[in-house]
């Protein structure tokens, strides 16, 4: 038996061979060679026919598709969603910076957050995006004050917080009654929004927004949420608030390793066309971060240390928690393979163990790998979700490069960040100073 993992974890466009594996036409020894390590590759063949499948699954709803920016805010990536026709989530001026570069029509843009900062709110109004997605009452009472245009009035969706919880890791649920995020469902906030918006002719209400978190695997709280988003939907409407639009957010749950629970496109659609028969001549919307992306690439990691304990083999890379938080966050389980070995049969477990300062910095536990030697190359898949757009730089250690493969071409997207630009920051003693 091999180590290697099933090829629903692999992007598409992968092959392994019994001394390489390959993306689109390039062995990946190669891509770290050329690039160095740790090493982000995403494959544009697997970003397409994700965004395909995604957008298959809901035609039959009309709905509209965009892709939440958090989970990859590399602008390669971006852009190839893009020419796939998607509309884009974002959540800060960085990422809708980074979405116009990636060639999106700020019309094309929403922009979430429970905190947006005044120079967000204005940024997103100059550029003219298409939503602002009100958090709460007190956003929306900054948000008068700067939209003060009848003739240019800006657009505007709430986000509602319903009361139920998705089954996932705790830090995962972003509904329910104690969620940081979106006006709670019949609350007073609510009826403070319903007043804003009733009053205020700068504004334009367009609809709704509701996301229960990440990683659900159950369809059954997609179908409670569009009939409870209905309800609301109602309530706002007795207002003369009529939603043109409601969206169900994104948290589908994919594989890490093979056996995970999953929850496919098709199964939401589904429950989403279940819940929605209350919706009168609404555009329904999906924002789907994960699903589309995470399976599309694998990181490269080089080892430079083997140790033997009593619990057994460590292995450690020169990559970590500074490129992959979700192990030390979530619990997350990974699963790796040596991409130039990925045929021979493993010799025992090993956990893959990072290069930073943490004893939690475990990439992956109990991995089934053949004999592993210093310098060989380690590839996790399932990689293009969280990772990279949560990479930081601890220890002064610089986040890694990305590159996307397109069959034949290979680009850099984000090269290795330098220790200059991580100390550029740093301002001398004297600069700046408050007598
Ligand atoms: N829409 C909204 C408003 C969101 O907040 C999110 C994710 C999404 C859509 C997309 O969710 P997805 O389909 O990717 O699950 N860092 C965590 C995930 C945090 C998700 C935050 N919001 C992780 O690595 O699992």
């Amino acid at each position: 038996m091999t180590s290697t993992p099933s090829s629903a974890l692999l992007p598409r466009d992968c092959r392994i061979e019994p001394t390489k594996t390959l993306i689109g036409r390039w062995d990946l020894s190669v891509l770290a060679a050329a690039f160095g390590t740790p090493l982000y590759v995403y494959d544009a063949v697997t970003l397409r026919e994700n965004a395909q499948d995604v957008k298959a699954a809901f035609e039959s709803l009309g709905a509209r598709m965009s892709f939440a920016a958090k989970a990859c805010s590399t602008i390669g990536v971006l852009r190839t969603l893009q020419q796939s026709g998607l509309d884009i989530d974002a959540v800060s001026e960085g990422e809708m910076v980074a979405a116009i570069q990636a060639g999106f029509h700020p019309e094309q843009i929403h922009l979430h957050g429970n905190c947006k900062s005044d120079r967000e709110l204005q940024y997103a109004i100059r550029v003219g995006i298409r939503a602002i997605v009100v958090d709460g009452a007190d956003e929306l009472a900054r948000l008068v004050s700067l939209a003060r245009s009848p003739q240019h009035p800006v657009n505007v969706m709430v986000r509602m917080s319903l009361p139920l919880e998705a089954e996932t890791h705790p830090w995962l649920q972003t509904s329910g009654t104690g969620s940081k995020f979106g006006v709670m469902v019949e609350s007073d906030d609510e009826t403070q929004v319903l007043g804003l918006l009733a009053e205020n002719s700068g504004l334009r209400f367009i609809g709704l927004h509701t996301h229960l978190g990440s990683q659900i695997t159950g369809a059954d709280i997609y179908r409670r949420a569009a009939c409870d988003m209905a309800q609301v939907a109602v309530r706002f409407a007795q207002h003369g608030l009529r939603s043109e639009e409601v969206s169900l957010g994104g948290g589908w749950a994919i594989a890490y390793s093979d056996g995970d629970a999953t929850l496919s496109p098709r199964e939401v659609a589904n429950a989403v066309a279940e819940g929605s028969a209350g919706f009168n001549r609404v555009r329904l919307a999906v924002e789907p971060g994960r699903a589309l992306v995470a399976n599309a690439a694998v990181a490269l990691y080089r080892v430079g240390a083997v140790k033997v304990r009593e619990s057994g083999r460590i292995v450690a890379v020169d990559g970590g928690m500074g490129d992959n938080l979700r192990p030390a966050l979530y619990g997350a389980r990974y699963t790796a393979f040596l991409p130039n070995r990925g045929m021979e049969v493993p010799v025992g477990k090993a956990d893959i163990v990072g290069r930073y300062c943490e004893a939690g910095d475990v990439l992956a536990r109990d991995v089934p790998l053949p004999e592993v030697s210093v310098g060989d190359l380690i590839c996790v898949p399932v990689s293009g979700a969280y990772q990279l757009s949560m990479a930081n730089s601890y220890n002064l250690v610089p986040p890694p490069a990305s590159v996307l493969v397109d069959g034949r071409d290979a680009r850099l997207m984000t090269r290795r960040a330098t220790i200059s630009d991580i100390l550029a920051r740093e301002v001398s003693y004297s600069d700046q100073k408050l007598n």
